[in-house]
């Protein structure tokens, strides 16, 4: 049978919530990978160092007994955000960025910030005690089209944020645009972008042809064909700006399959196995590794981890849904045929 080993893996941007939920999709990241960048997104988000603290035990308490899990936290920035908790934060071993949320963009973002040159004192202390910004690229005008404001994000904001620090470390978050990989190329070796199994591997029709499917449904809004293939482009060009970020962001089956459903997809059942899908399918297999496992390590100043994860080449159906006690989240591909089996 053919088999795929490489060094394990980190999840560069991953979602787990709290609660049922939280005890439901631990597990399966903690199978998949060592590590991986929590989001700070709950209700009330995490601002903080001590909430992130707790809510890293809270992570721990879900991670099965058998399996080494480290969750490397991050702090939802605001507007009332102050230096003093950023020097906490670099202060504190287990916090490693900052997220950035403009106000409305995505889920639990309401408390994100309104007025981005506002906070420019805090991007300067940021900069400063070398601290990644970590940023969901979407503007929020209402009268900007959804597939255009990622492109919009990049134009009006990421440009001068990137001119006026130009020594902040930027992971621009889940790219999905021909525009933000342009962006990420040219800009200095501070400045990287995550890239979802979504976005690799489905283009808007996923979405909207042949009837409207919820849970492919999440933002940035997955793009038209020749957007795709840049970002698969880029994440099997061996370029080390381009690192794997689930954005695995898990929601209730029934607020998805709802007449104004949730933004997101849940992945981490199998990110390894759809990542491996996308770049097997780009002939590209070889340069996983360095993508899953090396760049964002690198980019983040922590070691490389250090044991192996075997794939192996062999079909199974993805589930209909994960969870119990009436708990139901529905995967990426439910009741649809992967190729590559994480062993
Ligand atoms: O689709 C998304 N879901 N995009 C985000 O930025 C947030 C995430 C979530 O938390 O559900
Ligand atoms: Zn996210």
């Amino acid at each position: 049978m053919k088999t795929l080993t490489i060094t394990k893996p980190d999840d560069w941007h991953l979602h787990v919530r709290t609660g049922a939920i939280l005890q439901t999709v631990m597990p399966h990241t903690a199978r998949q990978f060592a590590r991986a960048i929590i989001m700070p997104n709950l209700k009330p988000p995490v601002t903080s160092v001590a909430q992130a603290l707790s809510y890293r035990e809270e992570i721990l308490q879900a991670v099965p007994g058998d399996l080494d899990f480290t969750p490397l936290m991050t702090l939802y920035l605001t507007g009332s955000t102050t230096v003093e908790e950023i020097k906490k934060a670099v202060g504190s071993e287990h916090i490693h960025a900052f997220k950035l949320y403009p106000a409305g963009a995505t889920t639990n973002s309401d408390s994100g910030v309104a007025d981005i040159k506002a906070i420019y004192p805090l991007l300067a202390a940021m900069e400063r005690h070398d601290i990644p910004l970590l940023v969901h690229g979407e503007v929020t005008d209402e009268a900007c089209d959804i597939f255009d404001r990622e492109r919009a994000f990049v134009d009006t904001y990421l440009t001068d944020i990137t001119r006026d620090f130009p020594g902040l470390r930027v992971v621009v978050e889940h790219v999905t645009t021909i525009e933000a990989v342009q962006f990420v190329q040219d800009a200095g070796a501070n400045i990287a972008a995550t890239i979802t199994p979504q976005h690799l591997l489905f283009n808007r029709n996923a979405i909207l042809a042949g009837g409207i499917r919820p849970h492919h449904y999440c933002l940035p809004i997955i793009k038209r064909e020749s957007h795709r293939l840049a970002l698969v482009k880029a994440a099997t060009s061996g370029n080390p700006k381009f690192f794997l970020g689930t954005d695995s962001a898990p929601h209730l089956t029934s607020l998805k399959e709802n007449a104004c459903g949730c933004a997101g997809c849940y992945s981490a059942h199998a990110a390894l196995e759809l990542y491996s899908e996308a770049f097997e399918r780009a002939d590209a297999l070889d340069k996983l590794e360095g993508f899953a496992s090396f760049y964002g390590a690198d980019f983040y100043r922590l070691p490389r981890n250090t044991g192996t994860v075997t794939l192996e080449k062999t079909t199974w159906t993805v589930p209909p849904v994960y969870g119990e006690n009436g708990l139901s989240i529905t995967p990426l591909k439910a009741n649809e045929e992967l190729c590559w089996q994480l062993k």
